[in-house]
């Protein structure tokens, strides 16, 4: 395995995916069989988003989880996507222009260990394959619970560990050698699949991840897995009394 020392993991992961940025919509969809996005719709709902409210979706690279928020909502609400990428921003702003909700999206270069907003600003927060790629995750679920009105939601969707014996062992495999190699051919960047692969084993473990969330505050923390436990939601509350 050979992933960057945490002090280093910041710089490494920016570059990385700014490397990739345009190839990356592609890969996602190779890599998941096309069904990223049903995962997605999938943690809106649990996001219990709906019309009106002001969303932030975290680490939003290319903007497709952003998207499909704004298109939840219909005409109505706002959608905060947050990225520290300028390239991944880049290619996600251009699907946004295009889109009808493009005035309702509005993207933002930041570190969301950092975020800049007021405390209790979002309705709801949803953060798509991110967790995973931050120095500090205990410190990145504190901001998304400062910036959470009480009462809103948390998501994140991201890898997480299948437990079904022979499934799991096929799963790690295709992980480990076809993802990096498919990662070399279409996007010249075996490095960064293969960077995928470890960071997703050395990932909590969806258990794991749902107690992190209880530990920073979240209340009816709970996991969903998806396609047997290869990606998994996982969702906590501020409590409504938390102001
Ligand atoms: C795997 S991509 C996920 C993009 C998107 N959420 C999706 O559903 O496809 C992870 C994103 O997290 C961003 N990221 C990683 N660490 C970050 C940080 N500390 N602050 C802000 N963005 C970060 C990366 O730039 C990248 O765009």
């Amino acid at each position: 395995m050979s992933l960057p020392a945490n002090d280093q993991k910041e710089h490494y992961v920016h570059e990385m995916f700014n490397g990739i940025a345009h190839r990356y919509d592609f890969m996602n969809k190779l890599m998941s069989f096309g069904l990223d996005q049903s995962w997605r719709r999938y943690a809106i709902r649990r996001a219990h988003i709906s019309a009106g409210m002001h969303v932030l979706d975290a680490c939003c690279g290319t903007a497709d989880l952003t998207l499909e928020i704004a298109k939840s909502m219909g005409q109505t609400g706002q959608v905060t996507g947050l990225d520290f990428s300028e390239q991944m921003l880049a290619v996600g702003q251009q699907k946004v222009q295009k889109s009808e909700h493009r005035t309702q999206i509005h993207l933002l270069q930041g570190n969301v260990m950092e975020l800049p907003f007021a405390d209790h600003t979002f309705d709801a927060i949803t953060v798509g394959w991110g967790l995973r790629n931050v120095p500090d995750m205990d410190k990145t679920l504190q901001e998304m619970f400062r910036v959470l009105k009480p009462g809103g939601w948390a998501v994140s969707l991201d890898m997480a560990k299948p437990t079904l014996p022979v499934f799991k062992q096929v799963y790690w495999l295709y992980f480990n050698w076809l993802v990096p190699l498919l990662g070399k051919i279409t996007a010249k960047r075996k490095s960064a699949y293969q960077y995928l692969h470890d960071s997703a084993r050395a990932f909590d473990s969806q258990q794991q991840l749902t107690q992190r969330f209880a530990k920073n505050g979240f209340t009816h923390t709970n996991f969903h897995n998806l396609m047997g436990g290869v990606v998994a939601v996982v969702e906590g509350q501020k409590a409504k009394q938390n102001r």
